[in-house]
């Protein structure tokens, strides 16, 4: 299934000189996009009989996660104003490349192109934009384009007046496993080894890897120091406005409980700085258990309420 990435002369050089060529990319990116894009989801751009090809796959294979009229359940409505201004301005192709290649979520990778295609093409009649005669097709889909939505329902939070933060870019689902997890990880390590006691450096294995390079560039309490900031600034991402869970329902930032587990956690993370500076392994014990604590009472009342893990349709109310 997996296929090995040719490294061309352009990959390579774009892994020695990520800024200068994020920077190329990004260019030619978007002239391609301006030159092609001519038509609107409006148009009558897939066929009915598509759409009912779409409908069957989309009963069997998604309807479980984003309802049977794509409301919405665990998984986000793909209908409404949320769905239409996470798409705004982007092309067909983009949509049928989300669904190929991430849906189902727990089976990626499983539909064909034409699959996905049709998919597509239910979405849009679910969405009530209208069918053509004919059926949406490969070749088409970069050419065609959702209609740019009115308002972004993220606004950049004004935090003081001239400041304003970029809107979120993950969900929170994506967040928890950015940030929470891995570092919440390195904490409760501490529970089976003393990062005192650990050797300094591994030697580099071959071939070169940079993840392995760089969990090891900042070994023992250098790393716990590292994961309590994040732990604990990672409170102020959890209370950011406009961000969505991965079902679509936007985080309860405003609700008094989830700030209460909210502060929770950066006193835990507080706790874990403190102590990690002060290079006290002991104390960490204690630690472990409130951070635990701080991660469970928030999941049980905002996560886990609805079912098991990841059954998701009633988390975040
Ligand atoms: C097991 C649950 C599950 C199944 C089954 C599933 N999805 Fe999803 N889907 C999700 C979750 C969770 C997300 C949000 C995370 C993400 O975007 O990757 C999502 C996101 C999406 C998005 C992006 C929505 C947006 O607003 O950007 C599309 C489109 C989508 N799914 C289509 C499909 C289609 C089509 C199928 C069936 C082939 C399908 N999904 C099956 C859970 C599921
Ligand atoms: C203030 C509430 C809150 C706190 C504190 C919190 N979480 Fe979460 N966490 C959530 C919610 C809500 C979700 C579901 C997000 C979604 O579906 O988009 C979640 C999801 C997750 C996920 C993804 C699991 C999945 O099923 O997709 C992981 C991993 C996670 N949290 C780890 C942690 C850890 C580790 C901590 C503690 C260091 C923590 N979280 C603290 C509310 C919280």
């Amino acid at each position: 299934m997996m296929r090995p990435i040719p490294l061309g002369p352009v990959a390579i050089r774009c892994a020695f000189g990520v800024a200068s060529c994020a920077y190329a990319l990004a260019g030619s990116f978007s002239l391609t996009a301006y030159a092609v894009q001519v038509r609107s989801v409006t148009e009558g751009v897939y066929s009915s009989g598509q759409a009912a090809r779409g409908q069957q796959i989309y009963r069997v294979e998604c309807a479980e996660c984003h309802g049977t009229a794509m409301e919405g359940a665990s998984g986000p409505p793909l209908v409404g104003e949320s769905f239409l201004s996470n798409w705004s301005a982007r092309p067909l192709a983009n949509l049928v490349d989300k669904i190929q290649k991430t849906m189902p979520f727990n089976l990626p990778g499983s539909l064909s192109r034409p699959q996905s295609t049709d998919l597509a093409a239910d979405i849009l009649r679910a969405g009530r934009f209208p069918a053509g005669p004919v059926d949406l097709s490969d070749a088409m889909l970069a050419e065609v384009a959702f209609p740019a939505a009115g308002v972004s329902p993220s606004p950049a939070p004004a935090i003081s007046a001239g400041t304003s933060l970029p809107p979120p870019e993950g969900n929170l689902a994506e967040l928890m496993r950015a940030i929470a997890f891995p570092n919440s990880n390195i904490i409760f390590n501490l529970q089976l080894k003393d990062p005192g006691a650990q050797p300094k450096r591994k030697p580099a294995s071959a071939p070169f890897d940079y993840v392995e390079w760089g969990s090891n560039e900042y070994p023992g309490w250098l790393a716990v120091d590292q994961a309590a900031v994040a732990l604990t600034e990672t409170a102020a991402l959890l209370l950011t406005p406009g961000r969505r869970c991965q079902n679509g329902r936007p985080v309860p930032v405003d609700h008094a409980d989830w700030k209460g587990f909210v502060a929770a956690l950066v006193e835990a993370g507080k706790l874990a700085h403190r102590a990690s500076q002060a290079r006290n392994y002991e104390a960490f014990i204690d630690i472990s258990d409130k951070l635990n604590d701080a991660c469970a009472n928030c999941h049980k009342v905002y996560r886990d309420k609805g079912g098991t893990e990841g059954s998701g349709a009633a988390r975040c109310q």
